[in-house]
């Protein structure tokens, strides 16, 4: 078989710079090791840029996010006991935000691009890739016990942060930057009102919470849990517990709890690959860097990263210029580093860390009060959260 592009991975990433090069005449065969349910299985982030949201519009894959999205103009920061409102719309000239699962983005293109009889091998087995340093790369894969080769001109590495394509680069030609958090995240799904119209953020001194949601009558919540957690460990009753006294008494009073429906102990991590482009193999979304959750910078992040990439690949075959694929790390890394910067940030900013303890706690409130009261740091927060435009900076 060949193809013009071969993906590998079919998570947003994957399946979004598909649509993309689909757009613009260019040819695309995604091979994904798991199935198309087991990669709907998984539960993430659920706050889209404007960006993002105008990437899904570009491709024609907007009409279930417009509909049910909930567009919000402002989140809330919860610390010393009291909410406070950044009021996103009004900070920032009009930008907002749209509350919409990463996994119905996913179901969106997936569904999109096997109505329009694109190809993708689920379920391929050993996935390797081959010569990106030559004009002649290839992908090798097992599927219902037959070996397969894929022969292209390109390989996208959209494979997520334990995947193939970056650990087939040579050491010496990739540097990794990492910072682990002594912290994760438990998260519950349930099917219970959201205790807010928008997100609440808190701060207390028993660590990270954040209400979020996916719908009107569905939830998503957050505690900070020492990594040594493990969930089994967390019954319901104890989650909804811990919850509320996270809490400010009006919107304890007003959390609805029920049975959950999903529940998981994620770990914090930021981390960026460099350089993104090997020859003729490019890493995009988590394959190259990781953001940890609090900002939700993630799904956004591999969006921007894959429209660089569409950019640059089509301008390779339609003006036969490289100047786009050899651009293209720089300009990724750069959006890069500014959105892991405000999620390292933020995430410094919100949860409790042990080596600090009491001190930290005040510095954290403090910070917390000049940024509610600064009308200029309320506008860095709120311009970052938004996200920075395409071009920013260029
Ligand atoms: N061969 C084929 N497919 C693979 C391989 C492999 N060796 N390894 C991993 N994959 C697949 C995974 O099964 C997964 O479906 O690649 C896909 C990668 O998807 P994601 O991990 O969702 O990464 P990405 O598409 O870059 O999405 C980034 O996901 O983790 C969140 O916060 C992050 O929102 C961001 C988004
Ligand atoms: C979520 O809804 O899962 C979510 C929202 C905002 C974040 C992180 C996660 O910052």
């Amino acid at each position: 078989m060949r193809t013009q592009v071969a993906i590998i991975g079919a998570g947003p990433s994957g399946l979004l710079l598909g649509a993309l090069l689909h757009k613009a005449g260019i040819d695309t065969v995604i091979v994904e090791r798991q199935s198309g349910d087991y990669v709907l299985g998984r539960i993430r982030a659920g706050v889209l840029e404007q960006v993002t949201v105008d990437l899904l519009q570009e491709v024609g894959v907007d009409q279930r996010l417009h509909k049910e999205g909930l567009v919000h103009g402002g989140f809330e920061l919860l610390f010393a006991g009291k909410r406070h409102r950044i009021d996103m719309h009004q900070l920032t000239g009009g930008k907002q935000v749209v509350v919409y699962g990463q996994t119905e983005v996913t179901r969106d293109l997936m569904d999109d691009r096997a109505a329009k009889g694109l190809t993708t091998i689920y379920e391929a087995e050993n996935v390797q890739v081959h010569d990106f340093d030559s004009a002649n790369p290839s992908v090798t894969y097992t599927k219902d016990g037959q070996s397969h080769t894929l022969q292209c001109d390109f390989i996208a590495g959209c494979d997520g942060f334990h995947g193939v394509c970056r650990a087939s680069v040579p050491e010496g030609s990739i540097k990794e930057y990492e910072k682990v958090y002594p912290f994760g995240w438990l998260g519950v799904l349930a099917d219970v009102p959201p205790v807010s119209h928008e997100l609440i953020y808190a701060n207390t001194e028993r660590g990270f919470a954040l209400c979020s949601m996916r719908s009107a009558t569905r939830s998503r919540y957050y505690v900070q849990v020492p990594l040594t957690d493990k969930v089994e460990a967390w019954s319901d009753e104890r989650f909804w517990a811990d919850l509320k006294d996270h809490l400010d008494p009006e919107a304890r009073e007003s959390l609805v709890t029920g049975p959950s429906i999903e529940k998981s102990i994620a770990p914090l991590r930021s981390f960026v690959a460099e350089p993104m482009r090997f020859g003729r193999m490019f890493l995009a979304g988590d394959a190259a860097h990781i953001v940890p959750p609090t900002g939700a910078k993630g799904l956004n992040l591999a969006a921007t990263d894959v429209k660089y990439l569409s950019d640059a690949i089509t301008e390779y075959y339609g003006e036969k210029s490289p100047a786009g694929i050899d651009h293209y790390s720089q300009r990724c890394l750069r959006r890069i580093w500014r959105a892991e910067r405000f999620s390292w940030w933020f995430t410094s900013l919100m949860h409790q860390f042990p080596e600090t303890a009491g001190f930290g706690q005040k510095i954290q409130e403090a910070e917390l009060d000049y940024l509610i009261h600064s009308e200029s740091a309320s506008r860095a927060l709120a311009e970052n959260y938004v996200g920075l435009p395409l071009n920013f900076g260029e």
